[in-house]
């Protein structure tokens, strides 16, 4: 019971048309861009939803059996949490209150038994809704009714915890509404389920049946996390830019511009996933995955767990693929490189290490070459383990793997715990006794750019560079600034900080503490701001003063 394929063609022609009028679709924006802060989604969220494989054929024994598959199987173990109930599970009558209630041929226990189900098996439940009339399936006549949230979000989101819901797939569904409307129609359910008072995932699509906004803004304000792109299919290339049905080609060359809007709590949903589905080869599925966790997606495995084969739970639960997946920090690869073949992409990790992955999107075999300062890395020796074969090896600096026709080499770097910092023992100036009065610091050998990427109506996202312009390398720092306005650093990455008052102080991090001479280290930060966001215009590095970029 999937959509009727010909109409849903039919909208996809005019949308691309309308697409090719209008110019092109994504337009980066970088603001405005926030994170929920409900406490959820701290890293990209693991699970399982019934869509790619049973469609609208769904009932209470298939969600059960999907349960105890997720445990049985080690899913559970591996990470998986959430089972999600995609849709056709609803009565398509509420009740005489106005209430949702779950359709009592296919789920004649009701919601809040199933949730109760997957509690107690140590697991979350998830379930479907659309923010309009219908659902997407009610909207395509392929199941009755029209029980969508509109004018009731209050209502569904007290109904959703009552039953124990801890995430929501909120689906547009419609062509119809701006942009604009549609942040403020989700933004409606966010509210709705931060006064219901239960933390719960809110996974939005406001691509479907609709042009495709997913990459048009950061929707880190109204959600946890955002598709986007169209539906996904079990192929490798389905040849679509952003229309029905994608490919896993395609959904990554939507997705990897959208980097700088993953942080925790929010991030670029690629669609559940298509692994051991059949329709691509092991070697694509492989990539899928790899690509999957490296972007920072959410991991919403689509398969039928009963059933899966070895290599399908190869995939699935590659514990060093999940835990890159699955680091503190919740950054997405940013592309260090790209020939239209050849595309690298690097997460840094909390421990100060760097994923990277080699992608080969082209047939043939080819080998894939980057190196450990194009990762920001600095020092060495490196130590590289590969993710699939678990493999260690080490390097001064070059990083290269002759890579299968749409595979992809994943290596966690690490430089930082192996590498015996061969800096000259430069004996510790001793401290001279503090003078009375602070004399002010010395010009140093650095240069400090300092730029806003983003700001919201309360916070900021900014990214910081440190130039050395001195002739010897800077082994260890400390950046140093005051803020104008009260603003309160709560996040950095590339450097801890502290602050006090209104002074701030970053220190490296493990990997990026020493500075070539001419070199340059970099670091990010999230912070709070109200009344005015006037940048710093004074830094100091190890207590002398830099100039500003
Ligand atoms: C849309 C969504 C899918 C699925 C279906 C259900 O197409 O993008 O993931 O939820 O609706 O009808």
């Amino acid at each position: 019971m999937r959509r009727p394929t010909r109409r849903r063609r039919l909208l996809t022609a005019l949308a691309t048309g309308l697409l090719l009028v209008a110019g092109p679709a994504v337009v980066l924006r970088t603001s405005p861009a926030r994170a929920l802060n409900n406490g959820v989604a701290r890293t990209p969220p693991m699970g399982w939803n019934s869509w790619n494989t049973f469609g609208c054929n769904i009932n209470e024994t298939l969600i059960r059996q999907m349960t105890d598959a997720m445990v049985s199987s080690g899913m559970k173990d591996a990470g998986y949490q959430y089972v999600v109930v995609d849709d056709c599970w609803m009565n398509p009558n509420r009740d005489s209150a106005g209430n949702l209630q779950g359709d009592p041929t296919r789920f004649p226990s009701g919601m809040k038994a199933l949730g109760d189900y997957i509690h107690a098996r140590g697991l979350k439940f998830g379930i479907y809704q659309a923010p309009l009339d219908k659902t997407c399936a009610q909207y395509f006549n392929s199941y009755p009714g029209a029980t969508g949230s509109q004018g009731r979000e209050a209502q569904d989101a007290r109904q959703f915890a009552a039953w124990g819901v801890d995430y929501l797939k909120y689906d547009w569904c419609s062509p119809t509404g701006s942009i604009d409307d549609q942040v403020r129609a989700f933004a409606k359910m966010r509210d709705g389920l931060a006064a219901a008072g239960r933390p719960i995932v809110l996974s939005i699509n406001s691509n479907s049946i609709h042009s495709k906004t997913g990459p048009q803004r950061d929707w880190g304000d109204v959600s946890n996390m955002w598709r986007t792109t169209e539906d996904i299919t079990n192929t490798w290339n389905s040849g679509q830019t952003n229309g029905y049905p994608m490919g896993i080609q395609n959904i990554v060359d939507v997705t990897v511009p959208l980097a700088a809007r993953a942080k925790p709590g929010a991030f670029n949903d690629m669609d559940m996933m298509e692994v051991g589905r059949g329709g691509m080869t092991d070697t694509e599925m492989r990539s899928h995955f790899a690509l999957w966790t490296i972007l920072a997606s959410p991991l919403i495995a689509g398969n039928d767990l009963r059933s899966m084969n070895t290599a399908t739970q190869t995939i699935l639960k590659n514990a060093n693929l999940i835990a890159i997946s699955q680091d503190p920090l919740a950054l997405q690869a940013t592309q260090v490189s790209f020939d239209g073949t050849r595309r690298v992409l690097a997460k840094r990790l909390a421990n100060g290490d760097v994923a990277v992955a080699l992608f080969n999107q082209g047939t043939a075999a080819t080998t894939i070459t980057t190196t450990a300062s194009a990762l920001g890395l600095s020092g060495g020796p490196f130590t590289l383990r590969d993710a699939w074969t678990n493999a260690t090896s080490t390097t001064t600096g070059a990083i290269s793997a002759s890579v299968p026709g749409h595979g992809t080499v994943v290596y966690r770097v690490s430089g930082a715990t192996s590498t015996p910092t061969p800096t000259p023992t430069t004996p510790t100036p001793t401290p001279t006794t503090p003078a009375p009065t602070t004399p002010p610091p010395s010009a140093g050998p650095c240069q400090v750019t300092y730029a806003i990427s983003s700001q919201w109506p309360d916070g900021f996202q900014a990214e910081v560079t440190i130039r050395n312009t001195g002739t010897s390398a800077i082994s260890g720092w400390n950046l140093r600034w005051s803020f104008a306005n009260g603003q309160q650093v709560n996040q950095a990455w590339g450097g801890t900080y502290t602050q006090s008052g209104a002074q701030v102080t970053v220190t490296n991090a493990s990997w990026n503490g020493t500075i070539a001479a001419g070199g340059s280290a970099n670091f990010g930060f999230i912070s709070t701001w109200s009344g005015g966001n006037t940048a710093p215009t004074a830094f100091t590095l190890n207590g002398q003063e830099c100039s500003v970029a």
